[in-house]
């Protein structure tokens, strides 16, 4: 049976189902939701696997993996579209409790709509609420997109062998204008220019 008719979000979701018309609303999961939110990391690639968890994981670890979240009480964002999630982001208890560490997955064909940036705002937001102030988001060296996307919100980034580290003020961190993101861009590019000329 298809999880997705069963739930009242992906029903009214679906009724919408414009392609055009997408929103990529952010919403905390719903308990009846958590069976859309496996079948998401279920669908996942491979190599999307390994770039989410920082190492294989086959279906049997996402299925435990989904339970402890739910038992631990993780925060779970979702982007639900046309009565699937196509999109997640968690925010993670760790040992330390002023800290927590966040996480952010969206399905490959969804990606590049700012649906990341997106989840991850909702994330610092719900962590600065919850009086988290350092928040951790942990990739392999070698994903770019996670690196971009890490640096919209810390310039503090660590790289040792094989992961990138950042740390995200949470406490300090503002949503930016969008121009930010447009300057940023251009600086990026004129330094990348005069690196090339040099
Ligand atoms: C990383 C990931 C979440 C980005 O999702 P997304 O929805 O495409 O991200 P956004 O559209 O919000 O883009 C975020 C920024 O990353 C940049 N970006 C996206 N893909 C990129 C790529 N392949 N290389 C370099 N930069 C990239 C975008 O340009 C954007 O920056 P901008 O706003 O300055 O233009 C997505 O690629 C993904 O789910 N990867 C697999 C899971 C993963 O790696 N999670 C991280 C570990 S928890």
């Amino acid at each position: 049976m298809d999880m997705a008719d069963q739930t009242p979000r992906g029903k009214a979701a679906e009724s919408r189902c414009d392609p055009r018309a997408h929103t990529y609303d952010v919403q905390e999961i719903l308990p009846e939701e958590y069976g859309l939110f496996l079948s998401h990391l279920l669908r996942l690639d491979a190599r999307t696997r390994e770039d989410r968890f920082g190492m294989a994981a086959s279906d049997q670890f996402l299925r435990q993996y989904v339970e402890t979240t739910r038992a631990v009480g993780t925060l779970v964002l979702v982007s639900i579209e046309a009565g699937q999630v196509r999109a997640s982001a968690e925010l993670r208890p760790v040992p330390d409790p002023d800290a927590a560490e966040a996480t952010v997955c969206v399905e490959p064909a969804w990606r590049g709509r700012g649906i990341a940036t997106r989840l991850m705002s909702q994330i610092v937001d719900e962590a600065k609420s919850r009086g988290v102030r350092r928040l951790y988001v942990r990739c392999l060296a070698t994903n770019a997109a996670m690196r971009s996307l890490a640096a919209k919100f810390t310039p503090h980034l660590v790289l040792d062998a094989t992961d990138v580290t950042g740390r995200i003020d949470a406490v300090r961190w503002r949503v930016r204008h969008p121009l930010h993101a447009l300057v940023r861009r251009v600086l990026v590019g004129a330094r990348a220019a005069l690196s090339a000329r040099a």
